[in-house]
């Protein structure tokens, strides 16, 4: 049983991440010892919300979900409601409710990791938006993160991915400050999983009365819009899935070491990041850059484990 810790920022594909997750910790092949989030895709307190209802809705309460830091190292705080909607789950409102408020605890996100990283000396974080948390903690073992662009297109500026543009000195103080490599899928790897309406089917199928499924068809309709409209088909890239699925092993994949840095003060630069393929800088490496992952495999990998885990 692998230990997992999550830090995210719920979102839609952050969501799809928990959904599967959720899984895998009723399978007994993890234990999802809890959630943290930060701010990025909406405000650090809604991605806590976002996040305690998503494992409400799969049938997991008992997760410690806690918020992690509102705000990037220095730069203001900017989200995306354009992406993921106004509250960060697509269309759906209905959940945010007064009392939902009342359910994150005051707890300290450090103290979450402090101890599940004392009590699982194998601990896998997984970090699915900005490296806010991550860089203010400090170096964990085991870390995969989703973010960065390597030679490839940015999806917030020519040359940068969400993430890494949100908290640009986050990004770069969390490569600079690893104890080893952190495990890393960009957008070149991530943009390639992607679901539609008729795989979304699959999955709604797979999850069979899980209360999950019934959101799903608001959640990422939102999303298949958003990428419509940027060109990208009636479709959603779910970064964040394939990340976990990478983080853990379940999937094939290859990965380079390396050394990555990024741009955090130049403004037209922000959040670029740089990866050093022939060893330029002569630095450690500080990273496992994904090159590439089974796509078809991710896909199966989906379908079986929420199926598995509908039909215990
Ligand atoms: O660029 C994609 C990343 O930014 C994903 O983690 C998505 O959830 C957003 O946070
Ligand atoms: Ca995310």
């Amino acid at each position: 049983m692998i230990p997992v810790l999550l830090d995210c920022d719920t979102g839609i594909d952050d969501a799809l991440a928990l959904v599967y997750l959720a899984a895998l910790h009723k399978l007994g092949t993890i234990k999802l010892v809890g959630v943290s989030t930060t701010a990025g895709n909406v405000d650090v307190a809604q991605t806590a919300l976002n996040t305690q209802w998503v494992l409400e809705q799969c049938d997991l309460k008992e997760i410690p979900v806690v918020a992690g830091q509102a705000v990037p190292l220095e730069v203001p705080l900017v989200t995306t409601p354009e992406t993921h909607g106004q509250h960060g789950l697509g269309y759906i409102t209905g959940y945010i409710t007064p009392e939902l408020h009342t359910q994150i605890p005051a707890a300290s996100w450090q103290e979450l990791w402090h101890e599940a990283i004392n009590t699982y000396p194998d601990l896998r974080l997984i970090v699915t938006g900005p490296a806010t948390n991550l860089a203010t903690f400090g170096p964990v073992s085991r870390t995969t993160l989703m973010g960065g662009a390597y030679l490839y297109p940015g999806n917030t500026t020519p040359t940068a991915e969400w993430n890494s543009w949100v908290d640009p000195h986050a990004a770069k103080q969390a490569f600079a400050q690893a104890t080893d490599p952190i495990k890393v899928c960009s957008l070149g790897v991530t943009e390639q999983f992607t679901i539609n309406p008729t795989s979304l089917n699959a999955v709604i199928a797979a999850l069979g009365r899980t209360p999950i499924a019934q959101y799903l068809p608001e959640i990422l309709r939102f999303y298949f819009e958003f990428h419509e409209a940027q060109g990208e088909g009636y479709l959603a890239q779910i970064h964040d899935l394939l990340t976990c699925m990478i983080a853990l092993e379940q999937i094939p994949f290859t990965a380079r070491e390396l050394t990555i840095d990024v741009e955090a003060e130049s403004e037209l630069l922000r959040g670029t990041t740089i990866a050093d393929i022939r060893g330029h800088w002569g630095r450690p490496a500080n990273a496992n850059l994904v090159q590439t992952a089974d796509i078809a495999a991710a896909h199966a990998e989906l379908l079986r484990t929420l199926h598995a885990a509908t039909n215990l």
